[in-house]
């Protein structure tokens, strides 16, 4: 298959629901938190307005209290579910009630770079800001050092098999009834299992009954679990941030956001597992480590948490499963219990996650590695498209197809030179 550039921009166009993307047609017909982030660095590279636009709506959706919500619900579609009479939230426009990795700092600095409208780089600096603070008040309130999830869909790694024992905790009764649409437009196989759906959906029920209160949801959650993912790209997005409050923000600004970079390298320091040589998430309920080797377990490379040992066992992790004839970065390895090639975040390749992993590996002078794991992204894009998501062993291409983040990486990746 032959993609361009030209094909990537036309995805995002396609996508374009006026001033903010949808991650698919269909499958998510909404504008969703960390996608929205991915997209406004691609259009960034050809539309820097457009880019700012994206982020300014994603922001129309931020909570009083700071918090970014993960679903947007700009306009109303039926194609998916859950939808905002589920969420039951009260915010205009209509959001979910739960969030998404933070990567909007990290997008808002690429655009600050490329030379986008300080005015508009201001505003969006200080939403970032107070987004940042909700994270550490309302998800590390033990200060822990690093950020918990309430609800999987939160680390945007939905069905990660890391999961699956906190998961075990929440009861697959609901209040709601489970209409999934998923499933009407990607084949099940690829997609979370019902048992899985309907905790999903349980959690929901539990955090409305809460009246979606921070502190009231700590309090009810039966799912609580300090994520490496997301503390990761927490972390990543406060370096972005301190490098913007320079220009943007004020000393006690860089002094704040300097002491939570360097409480949360502490926090991610403590997820070391050597039984599985990665980072790991911890689980908060049972106090444990989820020692499931994942792709999210590299994601510490984008902050200062690791030690010269640390990147070298992550190096030659995944120089081993590329060994072992997977595309980089697999969400499970092929030896992980409960890998599946197909099904979503239990195997599969994602393109977002490739580009976080390739920014942490160049920043600690991993950058032939680097350069692999671009390589490997180009080249599944370029062998099936603008996918979801890919498989690690066949590089089929998967889940919903014209996917903007998709589009959006291919686009970075081109301009780096690293595609045609
Ligand atoms: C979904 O609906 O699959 C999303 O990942 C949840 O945000």
């Amino acid at each position: 298959m032959t993609v361009s550039v030209a094909d990537a921009r036309a995805v995002l166009a396609a996508n374009d629901r006026g001033g903010y993307t949808v991650p698919t047609a269909k499958l998510y017909p909404f504008q969703w938190n960390w996608d929205s982030a991915f997209v406004a660095m691609g259009f960034a590279t050809f539309d820097l307005d457009r880019a700012l636009t994206e982020l300014e709506r994603l922001v129309q959706g931020q909570w009083a209290d700071g918090m970014i919500p993960h679903i947007v619900f700009h306009a109303p579609a039926d194609t998916y579910f859950p939808g905002p009479e589920v969420w039951g939230t009260h915010h205009a426009p209509p959001t979910s009630g739960i969030t998404q990795p933070p990567v909007l700092a990290i997008a808002l600095a690429d655009l600050a770079r490329r030379g986008a409208d300080p005015a508009r780089v201001r505003a969006l600096y200080r939403a970032a800001l107070a987004n940042h603070r909700w994270w550490w008040q309302a998800r590390d309130p033990e200060h822990r050092g690093f950020v918990a999830l309430l609800h999987p869909w939160e680390s945007g790694r939905d069905n990660a098999p890391s999961w699956e024992g906190p998961l075990a905790r929440v009861p697959e009764t609901t209040t709601t009834e489970v209409r999934r649409r998923d499933t009407g437009h990607v084949d099940a196989s690829m997609r979370p299992s019902d048992s899985e759906y309907r905790r999903f959906i349980h959690l929901v029920d539990t955090y409305r009954a809460a009246g979606w209160d921070p502190v009231r949801l700590w309090q009810a959650a039966p799912f609580k679990v300090g994520d490496v993912g997301v503390t990761a790209i927490l972390l990543g997005a406060e370096a972005a941030l301190l490098g913007l409050a320079a220009t943007h923000g004020t000393d006690a600004d860089q002094a704040e956001i300097a002491a939570r970079i360097a409480a949360g390298e502490a926090g991610l320091r403590r997820l070391w597992c050597d039984a599985i040589g990665q980072y790991a998430s911890h689980d908060l309920i049972g106090e444990a480590l989820l020692p499931a080797p994942c792709s999210a377990g590299f994601l510490p490379l984008l902050t200062g948490a690791p030690g010269a040992a640390e990147v070298a066992a992550l190096a030659a992790l995944l120089r081993r499963w590329k060994a072992e004839g997977q595309l980089l970065v697999p969400s499970a390895p092929r030896d992980a219990p409960g890998f599946d090639s197909a099904r979503y975040w239990r195997g599969p390749v994602w393109a977002v996650v490739n580009w976080l992993i390739a920014e942490g590996l160049r920043r600690h002078g991993e950058t032939e590695l680097a350069t692999q794991v671009r390589a490997d992204t180009r080249a599944a894009i370029e062998g099936a498209g603008f996918c979801e998501y890919f498989d690690p062993l066949s590089r089929a291409g998967l889940g919903g197809d014209g996917f903007s983040w998709t589009a959006a990486i291919y686009l970075l990746l081109a301009e780096e030179g690293a595609a045609p």
